[in-house]
């Protein structure tokens, strides 16, 4: 029996010609000018478009982009509503990535908040600003799991874990779509990008991948799988290839098992242009083929380029292609814009919000993001007293603290490192000692003089991150590290504090720090944080969401890989020494792996019950896994305790960890906590290559603790029956 709102599509559809139909398939890019705004009205009017991307080029992360402008969006949607003959609403999309006018850390540092309930709390308030400035649909969350930093996208994304993807994947999503996203200050979102995307040969944007089908279901599938699990409104196809065939013309991926496997039942749009490079990628000739490739394969909607609205009927019309994949697609459309509320009121209502609140969640979403990487001896935090000299290239930085994929986030709202230093101290005996530019280290020379401590503004600048941003060298430049030899050089405590959009090769810098904080771009409250951080206002607690190299010639490097076939490993923590000639595989800094101010010591791990059958498990049993966690230091703090499975034997080569749960909590200084993790069925098992998912009997060892190298280990049997 179909329900109503099947009901109602169907009666909708059942009254639209080929042509209106095709329309409900384009998404057209926003008007620049007047005469734009009135060509596109005309489309509108028409019934040719069905959806407006707010932006104007292809990498909307990087180029300026127009502020958004409501009164023109419901003049749009008051031609779709009235003058157009079937009176469907369109739809207005954005790429609201990781804010809106608060801008929250870059998705890679949030992942690290191992916090997904509080960035669930922010990415409400990121679709409340844009709802307020008439964006109904946005292009995130972007799930590509990815072990290579060098690619320039790394910033949108989770990082390296698919179970760490698939809680950001959740939170994101529950953030903007909340219970119910027809809710007026609720976003639809849209998982991205679908699929394998984050696997570009060598960190080169839109290259090729080579991805084995074991890495597809347990590597990169995962969040997407959460993603729909999560009820998400849209799905972006990814441009890369898997297997020779570009994703954008995958019936593989896009129906069989996007819809048929997931049971996806939104609509998918592909990327921008994504249909022209079709032909590019060498498997169509012409735009008809590519719009009937991407159609056939289960792209519902074009992105800009009008294959759609150019071939589509034509096809019909010739019987190359069906009209019931027409009417399937146009469905899919139709069954979001109804969830989403627009038949009832299309329009944009300035309803306002809380800007105060916002900016202090996005204070607090930072706080929990940045990784203390090292502090020798007690380096940090500094006392309020301190004099603090200032040097490197971001101290007086504003834009690049908010990220890459910034479109409504203001650079002159957003305080820089050395302002919030001051205000930091302010009230205190502290100062902060700085040269202004200081572009040369004999001037930064001068400054470390009158300093107790030296603090390095390092990093990189938004535009070496984002799309088409890649880069082949993940180090810092000569002049930081030349700067930070000079500093290590005065005898003084040298701090580093790293403002980057990835996780950056840091061996070179590493010996002359005392301490370095990780700040990544962490949007609009970087710079306040990261001063509270290094004067203890604050206490760190943000976790590595993804392996630091130590050079860029690790690339790749990532804690759940498979064993290599000999004994010595040679990899991440075993032998490492024993695999280049040059320098160990091992990670700079592990994954899950980040300091507090304060100490934590985690009990052996207790098990009351630690063999299981198989039936039992299928049956709902679990392990029951206990620690104690005791906070042993002098301050109040986060710790995120994190549980890692080695399935020992299994019929294919399982990786040498996997993390399968974490908890964070807050323990007070002294404080001790008993914590239970439960491990089951869903936790224990892998997908085989062609996607089911089994239980393998047999031995595991289960990992708790503080990332993803603890030895605190203990062994749990599963016996077949
Ligand atoms: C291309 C990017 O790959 C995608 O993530 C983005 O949403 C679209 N452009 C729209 O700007």
């Amino acid at each position: 029996m179909q329900n109503a709102l099947e009901l109602r599509i169907n009666e909708l559809l059942s009254q639209m010609t080929l042509g209106e139909k095709v329309g409900q398939l384009v998404q057209i890019s926003a008007p620049r000018d007047e005469a734009g705004k009135e060509r596109l009205k005309s489309r509108i009017r028409n019934g040719n478009v069905g959806s407006v991307i707010l932006a104007f080029s292809a990498t909307a992360g990087n180029d300026a982009q127009q502020d958004t402008q409501v009164e023109v969006y419901n003049e749009l949607q008051r031609v779709a509503v009235e003058e157009s003959r079937m009176g469907i609403p369109v739809l207005f999309g954005r790429d609201v990535i990781h804010g809106h006018r608060t801008v929250m850390p870059i998705p890679l540092a949030s992942a690290g908040s191992f916090n997904p309930e509080l960035v669930e709390k922010c990415y409400a308030a990121v679709a409340c600003e844009a709802a307020n400035d008439g964006v109904q649909w946005a292009f995130s969350p972007m799930v590509d799991v990815c072990h290579d930093p060098r690619w320039g996208r790394i910033i949108e994304g989770p990082g390296e874990d698919p179970y760490l993807a698939s809680a950001m994947s959740r939170a994101i999503i529950r953030g903007f779509q909340g219970e119910d996203y027809s809710e007026k200050d609720r976003l639809a979102a849209c998982v991205k990008h679908y699929l394998g995307y984050g696997a570009s040969e060598g960190g080169r944007d839109y290259h090729r991948t080579e991805l084995s089908d074991s890495t597809i279901y347990n590597l990169i599938l995962p969040p997407f799988r959460a993603a729909v699990d999560a009820g998400v409104a849209t799905v972006m196809s990814s441009f890369n290839d898997i297997n020779g065939q570009p994703v954008t013309s995958s019936k593989k991926y896009l129906t069989d098992i996007l819809r048929g496997y997931l049971n996806f039942r939104g609509f998918v749009v592909s990327d921008w242009a994504a249909l022209a490079n079709l032909r590019r990628q060498g498997v169509a000739e012409t735009e008809a083929q590519c719009a009937a490739m991407a159609l056939k394969a289960g792209v519902d909607m074009d992105m800009v380029d009008d294959y759609y609205s150019n071939h589509l009927q034509a096809l019909v019309r010739s019987g190359e292609v069906p009209e019931a994949l027409v009417d399937n697609a146009v469905r899919n459309v139709l069954r979001v814009k109804l969830s989403k509320g627009l038949f009832e009121d299309p329009y944009i209502h300035k309803n306002g919000y809380d800007r105060a609140a916002h900016l202090r969640m996005a204070y607090e979403l930072a706080a929990e993001s940045m990784i203390l990487l090292k502090n020798d001896d007690h380096t940090l935090p500094l006392a309020k007293h301190t004099k603090i000299a200032l040097a490197g290239p971001f101290k007086q930085e504003r834009r690049a603290l908010l990220g890459s994929w910034v479109l409504d986030g203001k650079e002159e709202e957003t305080p820089h490192f050395r302002e919030a230093l001051e205000n930091a101290l302010q009230g205190s005996e502290g100062a902060v000692i700085c040269n202004g530019e200081d572009i040369t280290e004999d001037a930064a020379e001068k400054v470390f003089a009158k300093g107790d401590v030296i603090v390095l503004a390092f990093g990189e600048s938004h535009l070496v991150s984002g799309e088409r941003h890649s880069l082949a060298d993940i180090e810092l430049t000569e002049h930081q590290i030349s700067l930070a030899r000079r500093a290590h050089n005065t005898g003084k405590p040298v701090i580093g504090v790293i403002f980057c959009g990835r996780p950056l090769a840091l061996q070179a810098v590493e010996p002359y720090l005392d301490a370095i904080l990780c700040a990544w771009h962490c949007g609009s409250a970087t710079a306040p944080v990261a001063a509270d951080i290094l004067l203890g206002n604050l206490v760190p607690n943000g976790k590595a969401p993804v392996t630091f190299v130590k050079t860029t010639g690790h690339i790749p490097l990532y804690y759940n890989a498979t064993p290599s076939a000999l004994a010595n490993n040679g990899y991440y923590d075993q032998n490492p020494e024993d695999c280049y000639l040059d320098i160990p595989a091992s990670p700079m800094y592990p994954f899950g792996y980040g300091l507090s101010y304060t100490d934590f010591t985690c009990s052996p791990i207790r098990c009351e019950q630690s063999t299981l059958t198989l039936e039992e498990l299928k049956a709902g049993e679990k392990f029951t896994l206990t620690v104690d966690l005791q906070n042993t230091g002098l301050y109040d703090g986060r710790e995120t305790l994190q549980l890692y499975i080695r399935d020992k034997v299994a019929s294919v080569m399982r990786p040498m960890r996997e993390l399968k749960a974490f908890q964070k909590v807050s323990l007070a200084a002294g404080e001790r906590r008993e914590l239970s993790f439960t491990v089951g069925y869903e936790q224990l098992g892998f997908y085989r290559e062609d996607g089911e998912y089994v239980v393998e009997p047999g031995g595991f060892d289960i990992y708790i603790g503080a990332h993803c190298l603890t030895r605190n280990q203990i062994a749990i049997q599963i016996k077949p029956c």
